[in-house]
């Protein structure tokens, strides 16, 4: 194919990025949005924070924006994320115990019955692991309502959407490690159980390099039965051109991997600001990453 989504496509695979909303009035944003990729992710527009802002009042606009300039172009929507530590609203950020668990389940069958039908697949639990060699879950509010929450909000989204495949989605587990060991052990005692999960993201924010076991890693979530999704790929440094490619290959090499999504367009829509780890410069040229990209998906 000649863009990333037809060729991501040829080879059964989708090819997104995250979006943002006030960006969908840049012609030159949403060109190369509506040209390169047939998945898109809201970077921020459907987070706790922009959904709830105030305990049970909800608020859909930004993130019914994404979806409705999605589904006019054929794409598929990556619902993100439903429970986060981070971007919660001030209300949820100071309650603990019996109402937060409460609250984070309404949260979910809101957010989710919202979108009904219209999700891929839902981020349902964004970075619940901790950084570093414990393998323990990361302390916040969340976690403090009881080990149980993560089960509890995937079977919570699966009753509020049947429809959509339901993902864990964590960074800094892009290799076999304690943090995505804790994670496979988590999905295995999922599985075993028949608690609904479908999908792993792997967000993969990368530093000039991916470790030697990406795909070995892929391919062992991918045999436990679920779906690998590369979620928020950025990748900075010199040799970009090349991770981007080899992280690529990986995700055509494993059968599971459905799709790869860049998080931001341009980089200067990026995050991570001044490190230009995206696929096309400031004005909506075509980088070395690009080209290295697309003729990795059109290898036979
Ligand atoms: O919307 C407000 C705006 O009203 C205000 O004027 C402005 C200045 O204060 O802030 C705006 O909110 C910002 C928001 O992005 C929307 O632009 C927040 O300050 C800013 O913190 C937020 O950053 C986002 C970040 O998550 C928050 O943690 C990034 O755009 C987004 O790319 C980033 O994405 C996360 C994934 O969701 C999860 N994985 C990690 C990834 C990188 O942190």
């Amino acid at each position: 194919g000649t863009t990333l989504g037809t060729s991501a496509a040829e080879r059964g695979r989708y090819f997104g990025t995250a979006v943002a909303a006030p960006k969908l009035n840049d012609s030159v944003y949403t060109t190369i949005l509506n040209r390169e990729f047939n998945s898109v992710t809201a970077e921020n527009e459907m987070k706790w924070d922009a959904t709830e802002p105030s305990r049970g009042s909800f608020n859909f606009t930004s993130g019914d924006r994404i979806l409705n300039h999605a589904r006019q172009q054929g794409m598929s929507v990556r619902g993100h994320a439903l429970l986060w530590h981070n971007q919660q609203p001030g209300w949820a950020q100071s309650m603990e115990g019996s109402s937060l668990r409460s609250a984070m389940t309404n949260h979910i069958t809101q957010v989710a019955g919202h979108y009904r039908g219209q999700i891929h697949s839902w981020d349902v639990v964004n970075e619940a692991f901790a950084d570093g060699t414990s393998g323990a879950r990361r302390d916040s509010n969340l976690q403090r309502t009881g080990n149980d929450w993560i089960e509890v909000a995937f079977r919570t989204a699966r009753a509020a959407d049947p429809n959509a495949k339901l993902c864990y989605n964590d960074y800094n587990t892009d290799g076999i490690n304690a943090k995505s060991n804790a994670i496979y052990n988590m999905v295995r005692d999922f599985k075993a159980r028949g608690v609904p999960i479908d999908c792993v993201g792997f967000q993969s924010h990368l530093t000039n390099s991916v470790p030697s076991d990406y795909q070995a890693n892929l391919q062992r979530f991918a045999d436990l039965g679920v779906d690998v999704q590369i979620t928020e790929l950025d990748i900075s440094g010199s040799n970009q051109a090349n991770v981007y490619a080899t992280v690529t290959r990986a995700c055509l090499a494993v059968a599971r991997c459905t799709g790869i999504t860049v998080w931001g367009i341009r980089d200067s829509d990026s995050w991570r600001t001044g490190q230009n780890p995206l696929l096309f410069d400031a004005a909506g040229n075509k980088k070395p990453a690009y080209t290295a990209v697309l003729n990795a998906l059109n290898e036979g």
